[in-house]
């Protein structure tokens, strides 16, 4: 009931973690059995250490955060030493009665497309089960999104990847952009194999008693509920234009969010910010949504791109 499939991958269920959220998962491990969900999302990996962005870097909003984290993190080498060992412990934890338990999809950062390469072909050859490309984050490059804001080289990144990876590859898009669908359908000509959507929006705090920007590098990224109305539009409106597995992620907090974003069309859904305050709350989707399917006599295949099916398509909607 709860199988789901992103092109080649199959998943337990739909539910995964939304990368930069839950770390590899390790620390999240003794909230609740990670062994349950569908997928576990590291945070961005890029070649070499990153130090990050000046704090402060989170600033919590009306009905969601802001972060400009800066894809702080210890670099590729350190990762495959030290936290992929920890996720492979993770999934193998699922792997029993039948399951697959959750995959491992490394999400991967880069400044150019040479970066992604060398990335991508690191984690192939550590046998991950999946990559996603952040090629959306809005806290580096002074905010300028330089793939993921134009058509040609989210393409040209993801054709550069996909030459090398052995796995399914997934592009994350960015929602500050007119046309998301001119972008994604840049990744599909690229030959991604699926399309995480979205990432952050950018957005900004003030002190005006200080008469100053809260964040350290002024802007950051907005997340948690404030922002679904905007992710579910968008993987509404992806479903509608491109062929490819889209997973949803934007301000998910239940069960019920998640079966909304799988009848916009997505295959899978992420958690992110939600689990800054409950970080066994992945696990619990998992079990509700069996509840919710079963009492609407449904499965996540039956459901998926419902909204498309009953409803008049929306304006710039048309399939
Ligand atoms: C960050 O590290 O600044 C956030 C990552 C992202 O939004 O892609």
């Amino acid at each position: 009931m709860l199988q789901t499939t992103l092109g080649s991958l199959e998943l337990d269920n739909p539910v995964l973690s939304a990368s930069g959220t839950f770390g590899s998962g390790w620390e999240g491990r003794q909230f609740s059995d990670l062994g349950h969900v569908g997928a576990l999302v590291s945070k961005t990996v890029t070649v070499l250490p990153r130090p990050g962005n000046p704090a402060p870097r989170i600033w919590e909003t009306p009905s969601g955060m802001l972060n400009s984290i800066g894809l702080e993190n210890k670099g590729v080498d350190y990762f495959v030493r030290e936290t992929l060992p920890k996720m492979r412990e993770l999934a193998a934890s699922g792997r029993k009665d039948g399951r697959n338990g959750p995959r491992i999809v490394i999400n991967i950062g880069g400044e150019s497309i040479d970066d992604f390469v060398t990335l991508a072909e690191r984690f192939c050859r550590e046998g991950v089960h999946a990559l996603e490309v952040n090629l959306s984050c809005p806290n580096v490059q002074e905010g300028k999104l330089l793939f993921s804001t134009d058509p040609r080289l989210t393409e040209q990144a993801v054709r550069a990847v996909k030459k090398v990876a052995t796995v399914p590859v997934f592009a994350k898009l960015s929602p500050n952009v007119t046309d998301v669908v001119a972008i994604a359908k840049g990744a599909e000509q690229g030959g991604a194999d699926g399309l995480t959507a979205i990432n952050t929006l950018i957005g900004m705090a003030i002190d005006w008693r200080k008469g100053k920007t809260i964040l350290g590098r002024g802007i950051g990224g907005l997340s948690g509920p404030a922002i679904k109305p905007v992710a579910l539009r968008m993987v509404y409106q992806l479903a509608a234009a491109v062929r490819l597995p889209i997973v949803g992620v934007g301000g998910v907090r239940s069960a019920d969010d998640v079966l909304e974003f799988v009848c916009a069309g997505a295959s899978a859904v992420q958690v992110g910010t939600a689990m800054f305050t409950d970080p066994a709350l992945m696990v619990r989707i998992v079990d509700e949504i069996a509840g919710k399917l079963a009492a609407a006599g449904t499965t996540i295949r039956e459901l998926r791109g419902a909204a498309h099916r009953a409803s008049a398509p929306a304006a710039g909607c048309a399939r």
